[in-house]
């Protein structure tokens, strides 16, 4: 039997089937409250008279915890049941979502005792798409375009960069290294508009070597807390298209790419060079040691500064527990090792070694891959 609203083509149309599917698997794993049998009826007259329905709370919180446990690419799944879920489905608003923004950053960083948090905006509706955040993460370092041709700043911010200027942004005078982009953010069809972050929102981490004191005079710092805001959250069929969410930070995402990265800081030869590294051959592997004092530097800082950080080797051995603990339960946990495997010393973790279920892009809850963006 398959039921399909009349409107089925218009987007934003709910498939019955699948929020059948979700609301199955909510009854099974929690104490629902009310019968599931009665509950499917409930939404399937709310879709038919409406093209979509509305989720619970607890429906709303459980499923975006399921989407972090669906999420394969994420070694950080060990502690899915404790997302602290904000539920603002009643902000559609640029302004009204970026108040929200703020305050969840607030409660998410937390002086350092980072929470893993995250905030649900309005959900997409038959023919009325949700509000969108243009931004892939809620705080990113701008890439000011510089005389010699040349960019300041995170180079894969460029385009970020510019699109904000273009909305009416002004960048700092002179322009820094690490200039907090703001936030862009339109409702449904409408135009996209900008938010300044207010600084105090924004934790960030001077960083220093835990040997070398000159370190320090590279001036390098990184934010706290690490926001994905671009990728939709789509729960037993609905769309929403705005739920920015965050963990803390392993220090190899800062230390081994961000910093490091050609296209990004580029900083490997700075450091060999302060290091007094032989560069003259790959086969010193100048690199290689240049980025472990590099990934020591962020876990040093953060330390110092008291803010929640993970590292790869213990992070490793707490996905392989999650994944135990979820055969345990019943459960496969397909993971991408590409994205599970860190980007230094992959072979020295556990997660290596071993591999994985392959994932389902058709799993859900999930957070889905952004939609690509127009190239201006
Ligand atoms: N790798 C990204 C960054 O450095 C963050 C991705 C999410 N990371 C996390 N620990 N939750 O900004």
């Amino acid at each position: 039997m398959t039921l399909s609203a009349p409107n089925a083509a218009i987007p934003g149309t709910v498939d019955p089937e699948q929020a059948q599917e979700f609301l199955t698997r909510f009854h099974i794993e929690t104490d629902a409250p009310t019968p599931l049998a009665r509950r499917i009826w409930q939404i399937r007259d709310e879709i038919d008279a409406t093209g979509t329905y509305t989720h619970t709370t607890e429906e709303l919180a459980f499923g975006a915890r399921l989407a972090w446990r669906n999420a394969a690419r994420c070694i950080g799944r060990l502690y899915w049941r404790s997302l602290h879920v904000r539920d603002r489905r009643e902000e559609a608003t640029p302004a009204g979502i970026a108040t929200e923004c703020v305050q969840h950053l607030r409660e998410a960083t937390r002086s350092g005792r980072i929470r893993s948090t995250i905030t649900v905006f309005a959900p997409d509706r038959p023919g009325a798409p949700g509000p969108r955040i243009h931004n892939d993460q809620l705080i990113r370092y701008a890439a000011h375009r510089t005389a010699s041709g040349g960019l300041r700043g995170d180079g894969k911010y460029a385009a970020l960069t510019e699109r904000a200027i273009a909305l009416g942004w002004q960048p700092p005078d002179p322009p820094g290294r690490f200039d907090v982009l703001p936030l862009i953010i339109s409702a449904g069809e409408g135009e996209p508009e900008i938010f300044e972050l207010p600084r105090d929102a924004v934790l960030e981490v001077p960083l220093s070597h835990p040997e070398y004191e000159w370190f320090a005079e590279l001036r390098l710092r990184w934010h706290a807390v690490p926001a994905i805001s671009n990728m939709p959250l789509e729960v037993g069929g609905i769309t929403y298209p705005a739920a920015p969410f965050n963990g803390w930070y392993l220090g190899t995402e800062i230390g081994a790419r961000n910093l490091v990265d050609a296209d990004r800081y580029d900083l490997l030869p700075v450091l060999a060079e302060r290091l007094g590294l032989d560069t003259s051959s790959e086969r010193t592997l100048w690199r290689d040691r240049a980025l472990v004092e590099m990934v020591r530097a962020v876990h040093h800082s953060f330390d110092v500064a008291g803010v929640t950080m993970a590292d790869h080797h213990s992070e490793s051995r707490r996905f392989l527990t999650h994944v135990e603990r979820e055969e345990q339960a019943g459960r496969r946990s397909p993971a991408d090792w590409s994205w599970i495997v860190p980007p230094v010393s992959g072979g020295l973790t556990p997660v290596y070694h071993r591999d994985f279920d392959e994932p389902d892009p058709a799993t859900r809850p999930a957070f889905l891959l952004p939609e690509p963006r127009p190239a201006t």
